[in-house]
């Protein structure tokens, strides 16, 4: 089943077109970082207007590199939720758009749902029921993943998003936007035990909760007290800003791995491309006994080819969508009842 998969749901215009949920022919992404980086974050109008400009010929590049014409799809599958309203209703129309011209079964897919697909592009995927951990710019959550579209979360951040802290962190520190791959590449020669910053929520239980807005005041204080560093301080800087987000999401996720049972873990969404994040959760599960799988950074951040996939297990089901598809902004994943 040859299925085009369409993503605009922040800074990224992207398609690809997947086979059966598992083969990628083709992968594109056009992203915006340009558009929004004097503004030091995502201008949604400028968002908006960026998708409209993009779409029509990343979807021409998608088919062009898989040899595909419309009339060899098999399903179109879209981003409808979450994300900024104005760029999800670009993808949104133009799959509605070729779904209608074409007669090829489309459907929804919640960005989240994408970004766990991921990893089933990849030779040895999970097993199910596993846990995964998704971080990315407007998301934190622990989630058990019992089958595909059949998640429930077990807890969120409270306040920002791990890629939040990054870039709010980032900017901060006049480092640009989006600041997470900034911060990665000046760590990793500097000393994370420079600079001591908070791990909020890891001493007490705090069940599968997470917070960075602390985190991200404690980096404003020792800013305004030190000045913002350059050379090695610089680098020492970052070092113990990544320490401490990254401690905190290990920590919590090794705690609720051994609680709820499950010896397999995910981590997607765009933090986890952090080689910091992926070198400490791989030494964690060496440790606790549990196996971790990440996608390789390029699909951590946002693509379509993981929406194919996602949309490929609602296809197989028989789910269609019809043309009143809608683009929700905020649609939390399921939660488990306390
Ligand atoms: O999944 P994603 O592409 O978009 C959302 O769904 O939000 O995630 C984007 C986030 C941004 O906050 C970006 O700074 C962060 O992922 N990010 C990183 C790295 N690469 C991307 N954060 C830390 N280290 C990285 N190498
Ligand atoms: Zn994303």
């Amino acid at each position: 089943m040859r299925v085009l998969g369409l993503e605009s749901s922040c800074d990224e215009t992207a398609a690809a077109i997947v086979v059966d949920g598992t083969t990628v022919l083709a992968d594109v992404v056009a992203s915006q970082h340009e558009v929004h980086a004097k503004y030091g974050g995502v201008v949604p109008e400028l968002a908006s207007r960026a998708h409209i400009l993009n779409v029509v010929p990343v979807v021409q590049a998608a088919l062009d590199r898989a040899g595909t014409k419309l009339a060899d799809l098999d399903g179109i599958a879209v981003t409808n939720a979450p994300g900024l309203v104005g760029a999800l209703l670009v993808g949104l129309q133009t799959a509605k758009s070729l779904a209608w011209v074409t007669g090829k079964p489309l459907v929804g897919v919640h960005h989240l749902e994408g970004h766990l697909s991921a990893v089933y592009l990849e030779p040895d995927p999970p097993p199910m029921p596993h846990l995964a951990l998704i971080v990315s710019g407007g998301h934190t959550s622990l989630v058990r993943v019992n089958a595909h579209a059949d998640v429930i979360e077990l807890g969120g951040t409270r306040d920002d998003a791990a890629g939040e802290a990054f870039d709010k962190g980032a900017k901060l520190l006049g480092l640009g936007y989006p600041g997470g791959v900034v911060i990665d590449r000046l760590a990793k020669t500097g000393d994370p035990k420079a600079v001591k910053f908070p791990l909020a929520m890891t001493t007490r239980d705090t069940g599968a909760e997470f917070s960075f807005s602390g985190l991200k005041t404690a980096l404003l204080h020792h800013v305004r007290k030190h000045g913002v560093p350059d050379g090695q301080a610089l680098s020492d800087l970052c070092a113990s800003y990544q320490w401490s987000i990254v401690e905190s999401l290990v920590r919590k996720t090794r705690r609720i791995a051994r609680r709820e049972g499950l010896a397999h873990l995910q981590v997607c969404g765009g933090v986890a491309a952090n080689s910091g994040l992926r070198a400490s959760i791989r030494a964690a599960g060496e440790e606790d006994g549990f196996r971790v799988y990440i996608p390789p950074p390029h699909r951590c951040t946002d693509n379509a080819a993981m929406i194919a996939a996602a949309g490929y297990h609602r296809l197989v089901r028989g789910e269609r969508a019809g043309l009143d598809l809608d683009a929700v902004p905020s649609l939390p994943l399921p939660r488990r009842s306390a």
